[in-house]
């Protein structure tokens, strides 16, 4: 049964892209019976959503402000998710914190990507607070989403300098392109090895 690989955007999506061409670069479809089934977000300007529509690939939006609570915000996610039976749910630059019941409904199968070589710097403005630590090096991270927030198994991670004139914006824009690079790889590792990575 082919694998179907739903990715979640709330912007640019920019490591979605890097999915998607690194899916038909490295023939996912041939090697692993595997595809990008569809693209999904929660706002419906995210510009990585005309992107997927360019390339074929189905795409849906769930607003976050249709819904009262988290709860029924995650609800209505999942069921327009589980319309492709995922076999793999990518969180691409997804800025919504989701809530145990949807974490518990696809662990084993969720995976994101944070901008920081965790556990160092969960949460927000990481490039800053690694700067404002004197780091010497940064980067980001990819993992398995569990329960508890930006803490799941390690799946990759990607280093870059930080150098001694950087901004956050700066830096931000060297460890983007390590995500580009990582995150596929990351996916391509589980899967090889059918979900066990
Ligand atoms: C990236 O820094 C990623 O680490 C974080 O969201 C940012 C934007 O990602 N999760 P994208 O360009 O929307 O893929």
């Amino acid at each position: 049964m082919t694998k179907n690989i739903v990715i979640l955007i709330s912007g640019a999506g920019s490591n979605m892209k890097a999915i998607v061409n690194a899916a038909a670069s490295g023939r996912w479809a041939e090697r692993f019976d595997a595809r990008i089934a569809a693209v999904v977000s929660n706002k419906e300007e995210a510009e990585g959503l005309a992107f997927a529509r360019a390339h074929g690939i189905a795409t849906a939006v769930v607003k976050h402000r249709d819904y009262a609570t988290r709860e029924a915000f995650d609800a209505a996610l999942a069921g327009t998710v589980d319309a492709w039976q995922p076999a793999l749910v990518v969180l691409a630059g997804f800025m919504r914190i989701l809530t145990p019941g949807f974490v518990g409904h696809y662990e084993g199968r969720l995976v994101n990507i944070h901008p920081s070589l965790l556990p160092a710097f969960p949460g927000l403005d990481t490039h800053q607070r690694a700067i404002d630590a004197g780091c010497r090096v940064a980067g980001a991270t990819v993992h398995q989403v569990t329960a508890d927030l930006d803490h799941g198994p390690i799946l990759a991670q990607g280093v870059v300098p930080v150098l001694p004139d950087d901004t956050a914006q700066s830096l931000a824009t060297r460890v983007l392109a390590q995500e580009h690079a990582i995150y596929p790889k990351a996916i391509e590792g589980f899967l090889a090895t059918n979900g066990t990575a």
